[in-house]
């Protein structure tokens, strides 16, 4: 058990990469806090980590809010004691980019998924590492940064 006692927030983790971390995660040992723009589909991943003997908690959050980001570390730290890992497999929603052809591109939908990602990334990564920095666990850090290597 690679993560074992190991606490790990995910953000976006109602979506199809953020559940399968969070899984994967949950195999390894690691204590969860699930978090996703909406709260249902973040819940069910939660119940089915929980039904399999992991720990699982899950919570609303908007990962481009950064008191909402901050306040969930906060209950986190105060919960857990630490945050060793910050996973963020946001997916901002693209339906009204993809497939718009670039000479009807407005500037508006070329900007939203480059400030959007970088904006959500940045705000996870500086807010975890302010509580990691605390633990020492800053070698998770670059987990994070893993997750922002462009497509
Ligand atoms: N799937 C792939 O093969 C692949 C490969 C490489 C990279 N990626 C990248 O990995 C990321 C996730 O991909 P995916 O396929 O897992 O996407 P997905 O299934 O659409 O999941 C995205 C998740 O992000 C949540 N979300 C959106 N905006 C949010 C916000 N502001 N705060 C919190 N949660 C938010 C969504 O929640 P709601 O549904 O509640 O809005 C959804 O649960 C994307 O950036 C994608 O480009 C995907």
């Amino acid at each position: 058990m690679m993560l074992k006692s190991k606490v790990a927030v995910i953000y976006g983790a109602g979506g199809a990469i953020g559940g399968a971390v969070a899984r994967a995660f949950a195999r390894e040992g690691a204590k969860l806090f699930l978090t996703g723009h909406r709260r249902a589909p973040v819940e069910a991943i939660a119940k089915d980590i929980v039904a399999g003997g992991g720990s699982a908690e899950a919570a609303e959050v908007n990962a481009l809010d950064e008191p909402a980001v901050d306040k969930h570390l906060q209950s986190v730290m105060d919960q857990a004691g630490r945050v060793d890992i910050s996973f963020n497999a946001v997916g901002i929603p693209d339906t009204k980019i993809v497939g718009v052809p670039l000479v009807e591109l407005n500037v508006e939908q070329f900007s939203l998924p480059i400030t959007a990602y970088a904006t959500s990334y940045f705000l996870t990564a500086r807010l975890a590492a302010r509580r990691m920095v605390a633990n020492k666990s800053r070698r998770q850090i670059c987990a994070q940064y893993a997750s922002q290597t462009p497509q």
